[in-house]
């Protein structure tokens, strides 16, 4: 069964969000908080140890009503069957969507093409226990005979950016293995984590579903290289691995089969983490607080799919993003996570979101008239508010934003945390009340500042306020918690997908510069240039000058 196909703007409720939004689009979110004393708490979600707080936005009832009566519209529940059901809902490829699978319990049963994945999913978490308990407890060995003490993996997008932020995430969780991350095509990049590494020591996990991709195998083939300077053919069973599909590319670049995890055509690279393409993640924190990830992603499943759409925590924040993106017009959404340890989550989510939601065809292959995709981007805080909070709070531009905090800190530094949660809450206040003419002057004013100095000084000192949050505040980072944080962003940009009526699994952008790399990389390395635009072969000619 395929996805339902309505394009959002001919309902009746999208018409009806339209007037809504011209009636309140003004109207103070902090006036609506003075009339309605249950706001905060009626704008509150609580499901396990999250609270989600969206009272700090331009809604009211009846925005809520009607973004509600738009899921309906645009069929949610039934996109929610097939999502999970495996339905071929990513149609531009004929393939089902079922990441969700992957952190499915042992007693499910998920069909496709008649047959039952999940034992197969449990087989490779037996696999990536097993390898990963031998490497981490020393009883794998290198060609010498010395146990593991790094680890690097080597992939791009879902392959890298998944394992890559989780492992930062979960640091604190983490044994002994150093973890290493190679990504970019760029040499210089390769050479910098080769320079750190002990051949005698390092284990590689070369992942890539496809193993195609252009980064990923010039970056394998320069370790190899390197690798092979110090050991022989034969040791590369012993130091490398593999994640990928495509069993006879791997078996071509010599890795060991017994060290080979499959992937599976219905996982999506951004959407892969979960798969053996987190085999970094089970190496540098444990099989445990792997397994753990996932038992944390699999409630936030259950919760998506069973909560009341008004109680569903991915539901109302995805039409509450829609609010804004397709009637306020506001182009970005900023992710702040109040930890340092969550640097990578808005690099991670940026593919996530943008690869899955860019798109301006939707399921009729007509061009939409409605905007799509929104622009994610954000960094933790307190350093972003030294950065670019000024524009968040003074700028043009509305800018939503979703603060993440959490009430434990993990080294139990009680000092610091308070310090860094009394910023978390006073920054979403403050973007909502602003600050008014009359409260600026009233504070110059007790600093005596002479009448013409205050005057001049004033507009500057005035925040309109009126900027739109939501707080996510969590118990404490642990790998279930962080298991469903991301599983919660991933259901948001399915909802999305469904409002949209777009393609949100496929990624023909991404594939067409693939294409094109190769075009012009054979013009850098023929004499003969083929045919571009002047600019282009100007700055090819210079290049190869
Ligand atoms: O970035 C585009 C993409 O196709 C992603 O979807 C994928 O995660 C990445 O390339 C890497 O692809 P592969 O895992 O096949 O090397």
């Amino acid at each position: 069964m395929s996805l339902e196909n309505t394009d959002p703007t001919t309902t009746e409720t999208w018409k009806k969000l339209e007037q809504h939004y011209k009636a309140t689009k003004e109207d103070p979110i902090k006036e609506h908080f003075k009339k309605d004393a249950s706001r905060a708490e009626k704008f509150t979600l609580r499901w396990s140890d999250f609270v989600v707080d969206y009272s700090k936005n331009r809604i009211t009832d009846e925005t809520l009503r009607l973004l509600l009566q738009l899921a309906e519209d645009v069929k949610l529940k039934k996109a929610i069957d097939s999502y999970f059901g495996g339905d071929t809902i990513n149609q531009t490829e004929g393939r089902a969507v079922l990441h969700t699978a992957l952190r499915a319990k042992e007693s499910d049963s998920i069909m496709l093409d008649g047959q039952n994945i999940v034992p197969e999913v449990y087989a490779v978490k037996e696999h990536i226990e097993r390898f990963t308990n031998a490497v981490i407890s020393g009883e794998s060995k290198g060609y010498t005979g010395k146990a593991f003490t790094d680890v690097v993996n080597i992939g791009i997008g879902g392959s890298d950016l998944g394992p890559a932020m989780v492992v930062e995430a979960l640091k604190f969780y983490k044994n002994h293995l150093k973890l290493h991350f190679v990504s970019n095509v760029d040499g210089d990049h390769v050479q910098e984590v080769l320079k750190e590494l002990n051949p005698e020591t390092t284990l590689f996990v070369v992942v890539s579903k496809t193993f195609t991709t252009q980064e990923t195998l010039s970056n394998a083939t320069t370790i190899k290289k390197w690798f092979l300077q110090h050991g022989t053919q034969e040791d590369i069973a012993k130091h490398f691995a593999a994640v990928s599909t495509n069993s006879e590319k791997i078996a071509e670049f010599g890795i060991a089969a017994e060290n080979v995890f499959p992937m599976w055509d219905w996982v999506g690279g951004r959407f892969s983490l979960w798969s053996a393409v987190g085999l970094s993640i089970a190496l540098a924190i444990g099989y445990e607080h792997f397994d753990a990830l996932l038992k944390g992603a699999n409630e936030m499943d259950e919760h998506f799919k069973s909560a009341e759409f008004d109680q569903n925590i991915p539901v109302v924040l995805a039409l509450i993003s829609v609010w804004y993106n397709n009637f306020y017009g506001a182009e970005t959404e900023a992710i702040i996570p109040y930890t340092q340890y969550l640097s990578r989550f808005s690099a991670y989510l940026q593919q996530g979101i943008m690869e899955s939601n860019g798109k301006s065809m939707d399921r009729n292959g007509n061009r939409v008239i409605y905007e799509t995709g929104t622009i994610i981007w954000g960094e933790p805080g307190t350093n972003s508010q030294h950065a670019f909070f000024q524009l968040i709070h003074q700028g043009t531009k509305m800018i939503p934003a979703d603060f993440i905090g959490f009430k434990k800190s993990l080294y139990g530094n009680t000092d610091h945390h308070n310090k860094l949660m009394a910023n978390f809450f006073a920054q979403t206040e403050a973007l909502m009340n602003g600050k008014t003419a009359d409260e600026v002057r009233n504070e110059l004013e007790a600093k005596d500042m002479p009448e013409n100095e205050l005057r001049k000084l004033l507009p500057y000192k005035v925040f309109e306020g009126n900027k739109p949050t939501n707080t996510i505040l969590i118990d404490q980072l642990s790998p279930k918690s962080l298991g469903a944080l991301i599983a919660l962003y991933e259901h948001k940009i399915f909802v999305q997908g469904v409002v949209w009526n777009i393609f949100s699994y496929d990624q023909w952008g991404v594939e067409l510069g693939k294409q094109l790399a190769g075009a012009t990389l054979n013009d850098i390395e023929n004499s003969e240039i083929s045919d571009h635009d002047a600019s282009t072969l100007q700055l090819l000619q210079e290049f190869k000058s």
